[in-house]
Parts: structure tokens; sequence; C-alpha cells
């Protein structure tokens, strides 16, 4: 047998490095938390409150949006919607569970594909639609005159320009997102000459940015793209929201994003800005950023098993509640989340191992060969970075095994 090699895991978010003995998360322990089952992804609102924070020092004259397909849990929502100035929804179902958090007025709705249904309920509850194509402005249009109201209605402009370093990018190319820009004045004119509440320009050029530089480069050409935009229409957007990206650090290696750096450099992009935007208002929405750090999902060991001179941890829970932390949303490359055993996070490591779920698939792997102090049967293994694409990316029912709990600490 060959010894294992160990591979790497990401940073644990600062709000629980240098806890020892036991992993506390909200100030409780996770022991505590676990208690009333297992798995379980853990929210922490105070940890949201303190990214906001540093989002308004670095932003202080930009709107906050929260997307909350980031993490749409209604009880976490209502904790952290107060902080935010608009939420950012993708659904008839994000809708509803945004309105019963935030007025219709700080809502908006972007995605392709929305049905005749999901435009009529934003339209009548007076939702900012963010609107995906030529043919939606029409449908919407058409729904908004036999309901005889007048639409709120913002383009989302396919730009001709990509986030650089981004996890996922969005723009910059052919796209199911956004009307391409070169067509964008022209459907500003008729939303405006058909009496329509026109609210501005919607660009989202990528996500998981972690590189200040490629989000400044981004946001300036965002500004300048709206200018350019707002002139070929003849009219002046109220809101520009310039998108978001801005990354965590899942990842060893990985370093978090500088927003003051962003922030400085926006604030010199927005004071430069042109004529016609002079009195926009500028949003960026964020869904990760805020609240991935947030999270923590605890899963407790079943069995302990030795194979081909591997061992393996095997949990309770596994990709069917935490797929993104199994590197199969979205990642090319699978890597380790940061993971620790919550009942000795300051212990020595002691052993390499795989964490691994209960699905019949070797997919199913939330840490692959990672160091970890020794866990035995009952112990509890602490996924990070779980407070955003956790429960509700992941496909819960697969296997049938039971669906996690979620809880938000209070
Ligand atoms: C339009 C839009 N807004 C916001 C987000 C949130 O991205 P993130 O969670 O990376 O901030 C996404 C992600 O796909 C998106 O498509």
């Amino acid at each position: 047998m060959t010894a294992t090699t160990a591979k790497p895991t990401g940073p644990i978010p600062a709000a629980f490095v240098g806890q020892t003995p036991e992993l506390h998360i909200a100030g409780r322990r996770a022991a505590d938390w676990a208690a009333a089952g297992t798995p379980v992804f853990v929210y922490d609102p105070a940890i949201v409150a303190g990214r906001v924070a540093r989002f308004r020092t670095a932003f202080p004259d930009i709107d906050l949006h929260y997307a909350i397909k980031a993490n749409p849990l209604p009880d976490w929502l209502a904790a952290i919607a107060p902080m935010m100035d608009g939420l950012d929804v993708a659904s008839a179902g994000e809708l509803a569970c945004a309105l019963a958090v935030k007025p219709a007025a700080a809502i908006s709705f972007a995605g392709p594909g929305k049905r005749d249904d999901e435009l009529l309920v934003a339209i009548v509850g007076g939702v900012t639609l963010n609107l995906e194509s030529e043919g939606e402005a029409d449908r919407a249009l058409a729904i908004a005159d036999t309901q005889g109201v007048r639409p709120r209605l913002a383009v989302r402009v396919n730009p001709d320009i990509e986030l650089r370093g981004s996890g996922m990018r969005m723009g910059g190319r052919p796209s199911p997102f956004g009307i391409d820009a070169a067509r964008v004045p022209a459907l500003v004119r008729r939303l405006v000459a058909a009496g329509a509440d026109w609210r501005g320009f919607h660009v989202y050029a990528g996500s998981q940015a972690l590189s200040a530089e490629a989000v400044a480069e981004t946001q300036g050409a965002t500004v300048a793209l709206a200018a350019r935009l707002a002139e070929a229409a003849g009219a002046a957007p109220p809101l520009v929201n310039l998108g978001g990206g801005f990354g965590v650090p899942y990842f060893a290696g990985d370093a978090p994003l500088d927003i003051d750096a962003v922030g400085a450099r926006l604030a010199d992009a927005l004071a430069a800005r042109p004529a016609i935007l002079a009195d926009s208002r500028f949003a960026i929405e964020l869904g990760r950023w805020l609240v991935a750090e947030a999270g923590v999902y605890l899963a407790r060991v079943v069995d302990r098993k030795e194979s081909g001179g591997e061992t393996f941890l095997i949990v309770d829970g596994g990709l069917h509640h935490q797929l993104a932390a199994s590197g199969n949303f979205g990642t090319v490359v699978r890597r380790n989340y940061p993971l620790a055993v919550a009942d000795r996070v300051g212990a020595a490591a002691e052993e390499v191992v795989s964490v691994v779920g209960p699905l019949c698939t070797p997919l199913d792997r939330l840490g692959d060969r990672v160091t970890l102090p020794r866990a035995e049967i009952g112990d509890l293994v602490a996924i990070f970075l779980a407070g955003a694409y956790g429960a509700t990316a992941s496909p819960a029912a697969f296997l049938g095994h039971p669906p996690a709990r979620e809880v938000v600490a209070r």
C-alpha cells in the first residue's frame, strides 16, 4: 500500500479561527446545535451584519442588494433582509419569500424564461422586472396593459465585457442572460414610449471573483457602458445595478477579495461619470459574499472504515445537502472546502481521511484526503462556507435521505 497523500483544505473563515477545543457557532457549541439532529446547517446573522458593515464602509454611496438565490430560507431572510437595501429574486417562488420581508419597490426579479404568471405577479405587485429579452418585454407590457398598471421595468444588459477571473462568466459572449448591449437603446426607447416606469439597467458579468483588479475593471466598464446606452437611448437610468460577483475564499491558496480597493476604484469611476448618470443611483447585488461564511454544515460520523490503505469517515450528510462542497456545483477541478472535527478544532492533525456521505456515488465526497484530528463514530464534522448555495442548490430528494435541518442563530 502507498502512503496516502494529503490534499489541502480551504481556509477556515475568520469568525471560526482560533476556537479551541470545540467549535462554536454564534457563541454556542456545535454539539448543542447538532443535539436535535444531524445533518444541520447553522446560520449566524451576526456574521452577515459584519459583512454588511464592511460593505458600507467600502461603498458608502452604493445600494446593497442581496441575491436571495444564495440562501432563500424564510427565517434567514427575515433575519438579514433588514440589513439590505434591496433583494434580487429569480423566480415567483423566491419572489414570494422576498415579499414577506421587503416592500415590492425594493425587489427586482431577474432571470431568463419568466413565465406569464410570474410576470403577472411581479407587475401587479409593483416589483421591478429585469427584462431578459425583447420578447419578455412585449409580454410584460401586454400583461401590464390588461391589468391597467404601469410596470416597473429595467433592462438586463448582456454586456460586451466579461468579469475576468470569475468562477462563472455571464457576459461578453452569446448568452441566455440579458439583451445584447447593441440592441438595448432601442428597447429602452420603446419601454419609455409605451409609458412603462423604466427603472434602469442591470448588468451581471460573472460570479466568484477574488481579484480586486478584475472586479474594479468590470465595474468601471459597466459604468461606462451604462452611460453609452443611456445616451444612445436618450434616457437617464434611475438605477444602474452593477452586478456583483464578489467571491469568497473556498480553497487552499484563495485570498479574500480586497473590497476596500474595489470601493476606492468605484468611487473614482463614479466621481468621473458622464453627466447622463449624474442623478442615477448605483447598486451592487451579492449572494455568496454576504452569506457563505455565515453558515456551517454539521454532519455526524456514522462509520469509519479502511480500504486500500485509506481511511474513510462516513457521515450522515453529503452532496444531497451540500453539493457545492462535493465539488459538483460549477467547479471544474474538485478541491476541498475548509472542514474540521467540531469537537476537536484546536487539536493537532493526526490522520489523512476522506469524508464521504451515504450516497451510492463516488461523487459524494465532502473532504478528499484531508488531514484531521482523529474522529470517531458519533463525532461531528463541520463544513464551513455552507451559508450560500447549500440546501437549495443540492439534490435533496436524491436517494431518499431526509433533508438537512436548517437553523438560524438568534
Ligand atoms: C443575476 C445574478 N445575480 C446575483 C447572483 C449571485 O451571485 P453570487 O452568489 O456569486 O454573488 C447570480 C449568480 O448566479 C446571478 O446570476
